[in-house]
């Protein structure tokens, strides 16, 4: 089976993170998050990945120099501007000559979805398309599926106004297409998956979906981010791992609680950690607290600095010992 993986995207909700690395190379407690979406699809049979993008694509050239993640063979669709998510499937199927029927993923959706039985079913009822769809408590950030009791899909609305969505379940960013959906996509423009190709299978009747219940997370934002490794730590998907790497440093008398610390990163006596992330080579220096934030790679947090409140500071980046931060970003970053 052979999956489109779209990588492209500027991550601009997880700045200043994704100033340095693009999201789906962010870490996640060990790996970065491509490898743990690999592993899925490789799960389901997915032998070959063609990742899709454009923006800082250095970045996976130079994690995986032998076209191989997770034990499944990647191939590079490089395009020359974003082309957003229609025009990038395009280019990237016909980069890697896919003429059969593939699958796409959003390359930042953290989920436990059974891709086989969205396969089957796709083939059972003869769509052009699938979408798997999953439930969401607001789903005024997502594509918005109707369906009729078959299944059958009956409109598609990205992110319509919270009052206004036809239903709460939404499209899980899982995708079995037929290959003539690819030719229905424009060329030599920007074109949105969402937003033009899918309404227009709707019309033509070919788009069907697939609901699940099964875990479900897009990890686009930074309090996405953080809940993905916290469900980890908590064992909300399996068994509870442990976040803290053999490779980092925990001074005696430091407290670090329900938190990731990553490779070589470490934490000075007397300092708090609790909720956290502190990436691969950062330092939270003596005395200080870090709390449901985000310390970027070989990011300093001065000693008695207070990070609270889904703070994010971006690689290598210093917290003046004695600063408060609440809610910031540094950089700041839109
Ligand atoms: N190659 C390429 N080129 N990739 C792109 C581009 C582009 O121009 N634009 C976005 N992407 C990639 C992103 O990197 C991401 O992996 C994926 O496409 C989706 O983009 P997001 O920016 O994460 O979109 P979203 O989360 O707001 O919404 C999408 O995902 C939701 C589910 O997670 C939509 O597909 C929604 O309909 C969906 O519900
Ligand atoms: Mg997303």
């Amino acid at each position: 089976m052979k999956a489109v993986v779209l990588v492209g995207g500027f991550g601009t909700r997880l700045r200043p993170l994704t100033l340095t690395t693009p999201k789906q190379m962010l870490p996640v407690i060990d790996r970065p998050m491509l490898e743990h979406v690999i592993a899925g699809l490789s799960r389901h049979g997915v032998d070959e990945v063609t990742l899709s993008l454009g923006y800082k694509e250095d970045v996976f050239h130079e994690a995986y120099p032998d076209s191989e993640c997770a034990g499944v063979a990647l191939k590079y669709a490089v395009e020359p501007e974003p082309l957003d998510t229609a025009g990038a499937v395009r280019f990237a199927a016909e980069a890697a000559g896919i003429d059969e029927t593939f699958i796409v993923i959003n390359g930042d959706v953290f989920t436990d979805l059974d891709v086989t039985e969205v396969w089957n079913r796709h083939h059972e009822v003869g769509a052009e398309g699938t979408i798997a769809l999953t439930p969401v408590d607001d789903p005024s950030r997502y594509g918005v599926v109707p369906t009729d009791e078959d299944g059958r899909v009956l409109g598609f609305v990205e992110k319509p106004p919270r009052d206004e969505a036809p239903t709460n379940w939404i499209n899980a960013g899982t995708y079995v297409l037929e290959p003539s959906v690819i030719r229905r996509i424009e060329t030599g423009r920007k074109v949105s998956i969402e937003r033009e190709t899918f309404p227009s299978l709707v019309e033509a009747g070919g788009l069907w979906a697939a609901q699940s219940d099964a875990y479900w997370v897009d990890a686009g934002t930074p309090q996405t981010y953080m809940q993905i490794q916290m469900d980890l730590l908590d064992g909300v998907r399996g068994a509870a791992v442990n976040g803290v790497s053999s490779g980092a440093s925990i001074a005696d008398g430091a407290i670090v609680e329900r938190s990731v610390v990553m490779d070589g990163a470490s934490v000075a006596a007397g300092a708090i950690v609790r909720d956290a992330i502190i990436s691969s080579g950062a330092r939270v220096s003596a005395d200080a607290v870090v709390e449901g934030s985000v310390v970027g790679p070989n990011a300093i947090v001065g000693e008695r600095a207070r990070i609270t409140g889904m703070t994010m500071i971006g690689d290598g980046a210093l917290v003046e010992a004695g600063t408060a931060l609440d809610g910031a970003k540094l950089p700041e970053s839109d």
